[in-house]
C-alpha cells in the first residue's frame, strides 16, 4: 500500500496521457507555439500498461486518464483497452471532442464515469474560452454518453466576469439530464492569468443557486473532491469543488503520473519524481514511488488568501 507519513493511503492514480490538447482554453494554454512533449519522451503504450500494473500491485484500484486532452493521443484506444483489463475503476477527464471516435472502446472498457470539461453552454462563448469551434460536437457527445447510460459529470471552472452568469443555466440543464454538473473554484497555475478576485467561492455559488432552486446535500465520501447536492424536481445533480476556499487534503488518496512518466504526489506539488528513466533502465522503481509518496505534504491545497497569489505551480497536467 502506498501510504504517506499522515496515514493517507493512495489508491487513486491519475495518468496523464499527453500534455497536448485540441483546445486552447485561455486559462490553461497559450494560443500557439506551446512546447509539447515529443512523442518519444511520452510513456509508450506498453510502458503505461506495465506501470499501471505495478501501481495496481501496490494497492491502486482507481485509474483516471487525463491530459492535456487524453484522447488526442492516436494510440488512446489501445491504452484504454489495455487498462480495462486491470482490476480497477477506470475513468477519464476529457474535453469530450473525440468521444464519438472512441465510443466502441469506451463502451467495451466499461468506464466507471466520464468527466467532461465544459465551461459554458453558449456556442460563441465556448469559442472565446477555448479558441476553437467544437461546441456542437461536444454537446452531441454528451448526449451520446447519456444515451449509452454512461455516468457523466460536467466540470465547469467558474470565473467571475467570464461564465459566472451561467450557474443557473447549468442547473437548468440537469432538469431532464441525468448528469452531475460540478462547479469548480478557479485555481492558480503558472501563466493561467489567475487572480483571487476571479474565484467564485462555494459560498457565492450556493447563494446564487439558492435564490432559484431548492436543493439538499447528498452524502459525501472521505476521498471525494466534490460536494454533491440534489435539486428538487431534477434528474441530475450539482456539486461544488472547493479547492480554494475549503480544501479537502485530509482525505486525499490521489497521485499523478505525468505524460513523460514523472510522479507527482500532489496537484500543487512542484516536485516531480522521474519514474520512466529508472523504469527503462530496469531498476526496481517501487522504493522510489514509496519514498515520493511518503514525503507528501500535509496540505498544499488552496486557502484563498494572499499566499496563493504567489503560488507558481507547474503548468497543468491534471
Ligand atoms: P471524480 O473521481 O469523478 O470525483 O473526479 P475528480 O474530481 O477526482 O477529477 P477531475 O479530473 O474531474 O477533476 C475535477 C477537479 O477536481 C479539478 O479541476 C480540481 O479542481 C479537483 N481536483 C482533482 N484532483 C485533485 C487533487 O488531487 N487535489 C485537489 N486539490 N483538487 C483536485
Ligand atoms: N482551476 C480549476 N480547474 C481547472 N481545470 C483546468 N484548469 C483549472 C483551473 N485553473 C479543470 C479542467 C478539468 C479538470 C481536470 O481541471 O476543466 O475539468
Ligand atoms: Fe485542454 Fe483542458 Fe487546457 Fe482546456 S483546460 S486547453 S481542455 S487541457
Amino acid at each position: 500500500m502506498l501510504t504517506d507519513q499522515f496515514g493517507r493511503i493512495h489508491n487513486y492514480l491519475r495518468i496523464s496521457l499527453t500534455d497536448n490538447c485540441n483546445l486552447r482554453c485561455f486559462y490553461c494554454m497559450p494560443e500557439e507555439n506551446y512546447d509539447f512533449t515529443p512523442h518519444s519522451k511520452l510513456m509508450q503504450v506498453d510502458e503505461i500498461d506495465m506501470l499501471a500494473k505495478l501501481f495496481v500491485k501496490n494497492g491502486v484500484n482507481k485509474i483516471r486518464l487525463t491530459g492535456g486532452e487524453p484522447f488526442v493521443r492516436k494510440d488512446a484506444a489501445k491504452i484504454i483497452t489495455n487498462l480495462a483489463k486491470l482490476p480497477v475503476q477506470l475513468s477519464c477527464t476529457t474535453n469530450g471532442i473525440r468521444i464519438d471516435d472512441l465510443l466502441p472502446e469506451i463502451i467495451q472498457s466499461n468506464f466507471h464515469s466520464i468527466n467532461i470539461s465544459l465551461d459554458t453552454l453558449q456556442k460563441d462563448r465556448f469559442q472565446k474560452i477555448t479558441r476553437r469551434d467544437y461546441f456542437d460536437r461536444v454537446m452531441r457527445n454528451i448526449n451520446l454518453l447519456l444515451e449509452k447510460n454512461i455516468k457523466t459529470k460536467i466540470n465547469v471552472v467558474l470565473m467571475k466576469g467570464i461564465n459566472d452568469d451561467e450557474i443557473c443555466d447549468f442547473i437548468a440543464f440537469t432538469k431532464t439530464q441525468l448528469l452531475e454538473v460540478r462547479f469548480i473554484e478557479f485555481m492558480p497555475f503558472s501563466g493561467n492569468r489567475w487572480s483571487s478576485n476571479q474565484v467564485m467561492t462555494q459560498k457565492e455559488i450556493l447563494e446564487i443557486i439558492r435564490e432559484k432552486y431548492n436543493f439538499k446535500p447528498l452524502p459525501m465520501g472521505i476521498h471525494d473532491t466534490a460536494k454533491n447536492f440534489s435539486i428538487e424536481g431534477h434528474q441530475g445533480s450539482f456539486s461544488i469543488i472547493s479547492t480554494m476556499s475549503e480544501p479537502f487534503c485530509s482525505g486525499c488518496n490521489r497521485i499523478r503520473l505525468t505524460a513523460d512518466g514523472r510522479l507527482k504526489n500532489c496537484l500543487f506539488s512542484k516536485k516531480e519524481t522521474d519514474l520512466l528513466t529508472p523504469f527503462r533502465e530496469g531498476q526496481d522503481i517501487v522504493p522510489i514511488i514509496e519514498s515520493a509518496i511518503w514525503s507528501k505534504a500535509k496540505t498544499q491545497g488552496g486557502q484563498l488568501n494572499e499566499k496563493f497569489e504567489k503560488i507558481n505551480a507547474s503548468i497543468i497536467q491534471n
